[in-house]
């Protein structure tokens, strides 16, 4: 870090802007192999969210590697390095009063732990979009699978490259046996039982 910059307080804070939003802000970080779900599944959530009057956004690796992250491939470190400016970028958005979702592979447990240090207790959610490689190469919907079987894309995760499962997520929602609407069910849920939402 550079010398010669001084943190600045803001004027608002995190707790006024709940106050105002009528709802704790927090994290939803979706992780789990590609088209295990993460983004249809949080996508489905923040509509349900936000048609409850909840502010909240979605950060979806596909998109943020357009923009922010386009400088980023798939080798370790550029994984790492995506993943802590997402969590960066999060911990803006729950300081802003809002709940995000992201959805990103997010394959290395100590990155996602990196991510749940950053914020406060309570305030990162880790949810386990769990789905078989063997579903997702089914499913194929990008044709990313075939590419990597064919050694076309290399680094490619469940088949040239690790997935960690997490340990204890906060919530799991297998994919392979539930919908994306019953998965958003499950998450609506959990929130209410746990105080997150009303
Ligand atoms: S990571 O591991 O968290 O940094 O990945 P993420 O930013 O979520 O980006 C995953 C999407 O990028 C596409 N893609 C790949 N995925 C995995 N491995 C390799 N090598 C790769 N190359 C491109 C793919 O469309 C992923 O999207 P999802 O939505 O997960 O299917």
């Amino acid at each position: 870090m550079s010398s010669n910059i001084v943190w600045h307080e803001a004027s608002i804070s995190k707790s006024e802007r709940r106050e105002k939003n009528h709802h704790h802000s927090f994290i939803l970080w979706f992780t789990g192999l590609s088209a295990s779900g993460k983004s249809s599944i949080a996508n489905s959530l923040a509509r349900r969210l936000f048609e409850q009057g909840n502010q909240s956004f979605v950060l979806d690796g596909d998109n943020i590697r357009h923009g922010l992250n386009k400088d980023l491939g798939f080798d370790e470190n550029s994984r790492k390095e995506n993943i802590r400016r997402i969590g960066e970028v999060s911990k803006l958005f729950v300081e802003s009063g809002q709940i995000v979702l992201t959805a990103f592979i997010s394959p290395y447990k100590e990155d996602r732990n990196v991510v749940r240090a950053l914020v406060e207790e309570g305030e990162f959610i880790e949810v386990y979009v769990k789905c078989s490689v063997e579903e997702c190469a089914r499913r194929d919907p990008k044709g990313l699978y075939e590419k990597a079987r064919k050694n076309e894309i290399k680094n490619f995760t469940g088949i040239s490259a690790p997935y960690e499962a997490p340990d204890n997520p906060e919530i799991v929602v297998d994919s392979e046996q539930y919908s994306i609407e019953e998965c958003t069910e499950q998450l609506i849920n959990f929130l209410v039982e746990k105080g997150y939402i009303e």
